[in-house]
């Protein structure tokens, strides 16, 4: 059988880097793109992995990318949308400039890289999108609004396009992880907590440290800290796998969609019901 492709987005550390070396382990070629490829030193060492520069806020890098590893490998069957970073501040402590900024990363860069790859899944007749989001994406997160809403907006994006591309064979999934102590998630995430007035810092640093400790609390199974690995397995699933659209993972994760009432797949299969002919709604 021929060798599948995976690109991904974010390689550098974290779910991203778990992912490349996921498929590698299961005998895929992986592009596994970041921003500073030149710093790479494990996954460089890796057969069949192409390490390969992609910052998801610039078309033209996007396009080299696709272009190399295509060139390299022949085809992309599955692309990971992962590069994204957070940040705990209130609405009101972001600048214009640092809400754009998330924006450009966390959403349009998923949509840029979508739209080159796509339309090669198309001529191929086949091909999986997994778009890495957040539990952030289908709650309201207080010291994390701005986050949380660029996550609710590759949900939204994640949900429409899975029904655009069910006909077209192409399965479009999003991975919701919990709260995982990655390489480098929380590196920024503070810098923004003491900019304001008085009263918004007070506010900002209260919030957040309840917050923090009720995240840290939920987050922990048995004692552990959750295992980032769980979630590239979950990634490599949805590239392989019978997945519903939305999959959320970890045990805060679990908790949370039990609040909300469980699984939204009979919610989604009743809609590709209503929203697309006949004969193309029948799959997940
Ligand atoms: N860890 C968690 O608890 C958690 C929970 C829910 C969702 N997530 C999501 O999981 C994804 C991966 O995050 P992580 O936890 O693995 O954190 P991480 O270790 O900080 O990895 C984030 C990756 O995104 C890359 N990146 C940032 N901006 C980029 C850009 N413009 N173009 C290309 N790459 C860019 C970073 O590259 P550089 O090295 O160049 O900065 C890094 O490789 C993100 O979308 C995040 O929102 C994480």
């Amino acid at each position: 059988m021929d060798k599948k492709t995976a690109l991904i987005t974010g390689c550098s550390s974290g779910f991203g880097k778990l992912a490349a070396r996921t498929f590698h382990d299961k005998g895929w070629n992986v592009i596994a793109t970041m921003r500073s490829p030149e710093r790479e030193t494990e996954l460089t060492e890796l057969d069949d992995v192409l390490v390969t520069r992609l910052d998801v806020t610039d078309t033209e890098s996007i396009d080299r990318a696709v272009a190399e590893g295509v060139s390299r490998f022949g085809r992309i069957d599955v692309l990971v949308n992962n590069a994204g970073y957070g940040g705990n501040a209130l609405f009101e402590q972001m600048s214009d400039e640092a809400i754009r900024r998330m924006y450009d990363t966390n959403v349009f860069g998923v949509m840029n890289v979508a739209r080159a790859v796509l339309p090669l899944m198309r001529s191929r007749g086949e091909g999986r999108v997994i778009n890495v989001t957040s539990m952030a994406g289908v709650l309201g997160f207080p010291t994390a609004s701005v986050y949380a809403s660029s996550k609710h907006a590759v949900e939204g994006l994640t949900e429409a396009l899975a029904l655009e591309y069910q006909p077209l064979n192409i399965l479009v999934r999003s991975v919701m992880p919990g709260a995982y102590p990655t390489t480098r998630f929380d590196a920024n995430v503070d810098d923004e907590l003491g900019v304001g007035d008085e009263q918004l810092t007070a506010h900002a640093t209260a919030l957040a440290t309840h917050i923090r400790s009720v995240v840290e609390t939920m987050a922990v199974q048995g004692g552990q800290q959750a295992d980032p690995q769980e979630v590239a397995d979950l990634i490599y699933e949805c590239a392989t796998g019978d997945t519903p659209v939305h999959n959320p993972i970890g045990a805060d994760a679990q908790m949370i969609m039990e609040m909300m009432g469980g699984s939204r797949q009979p919610f989604v299969d009743q809609l590709a019901g209503m929203v697309l002919p006949p004969q193309e709604a029948a799959t997940k």
